[in-house]
């Protein structure tokens, strides 16, 4: 066990995917786990009712990460139950187009930089009072391999999340003298709900042949490298990227 136990982290768009595996994770290593969704309350209820019953604490709070008021009103209500946030996984995944840079709209790329960076921006002004008054802290962001290497379609994400990884960077390099530590956390593919959307069957066998270790990733392979920034055992790492793809690029 580190000594993690008792810290608070939130993890925004917990009710699925890779959030929901950070939120267990973070939980079996005695964290309580704020567990934030936007619209699929029953999932993050079994999310909650699986941490609690490995013997966790855990609580479902819903709030749309592009509203500020939601944040300021979901922060408060982990304070006045638990206490000030320690830890902040800010994976909520907004929605964007897949297509080409030619079929797209400035409202659809605009849109998805705009919701990207400003839910980071809402979301980490929320946390970091208590953060920078207690000198401890610790900040994860997911970004993505398709922030370095174009794929087709992917434009919109691929260019949002490379503003968030260096906006990821600037902070680190702030926050640093405060005791607050600032990382990305890049998956390359990842078996979910959203790669059954974006690949047919040929383009994930293409995906799974150029991975060295020879599978998509899973959600769970995602949270390992999570709860490592997030935990007392990171004491050195700040303004890095743990990319976690298999092998798929090395970088
Ligand atoms: N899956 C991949 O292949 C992959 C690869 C690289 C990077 N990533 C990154 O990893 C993160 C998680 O991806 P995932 O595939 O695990 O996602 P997912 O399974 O689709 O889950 C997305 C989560 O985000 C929540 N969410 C969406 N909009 C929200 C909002 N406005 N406010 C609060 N919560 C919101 C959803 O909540 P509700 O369901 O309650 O609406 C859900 O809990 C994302 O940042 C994504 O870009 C994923």
């Amino acid at each position: 066990m580190t000594g993690s136990t008792g810290r608070v982290a939130l993890v925004t768009g917990a009710s699925s995917g890779i959030g929901a595996a950070t939120a267990r994770l973070l939980a079996a290593r005695g964290m309580r786990v704020v567990v934030n969704y936007l619209r699929s309350s029953k999932s993050a209820e079994e999310v909650v009712a699986d941490i609690e019953a490995a013997g966790g604490q855990a609580m479902a709070v819903q709030a749309d990460v592009r509203e500020v008021a939601a944040i300021t009103n979901m922060v408060e209500q982990v304070r006045a139950a638990w206490s000030d946030i320690d830890v902040l996984v800010h994976n909520a995944l907004i929605p964007y187009a897949v297509k080409s840079f030619q079929d797209m709209t400035w409202e659809e790329l605009g849109g998805k930089l705009d919701a990207e960076m400003h839910s980071a921006f809402a979301v980490t002004k929320a946390v970091l009072p208590a953060m920078t008054a207690q000198g401890w802290g610790r900040i994860i962001y997911l970004g993505t391999g398709l922030s370095r290497r174009p794929r087709e379609g992917m434009i919109a994400l691929g260019t949002a999340k490379a503003a968030l990884e260096q906006f990821a960077r600037y902070l680190a390099q702030e926050l640093g003298p405060q005791g607050i530590t600032v990382n990305i956390v890049a998956p390359g593919p990842v078996e979910s709900r959203i790669a059954n959307d974006v690949f047919d069957d040929a383009q994930k066998q293409r995906q799974v042949a150029a991975t060295p270790l020879g599978r998509l990733a899973h959600p769970d392979d995602v949270a390992q490298a999570v709860a490592f920034y997030a935990g007392e055992d990171n004491t050195f790492m700040t303004g890095t990227t743990a990319a976690v793809n298999g092998g798929m690029s090395m970088y």
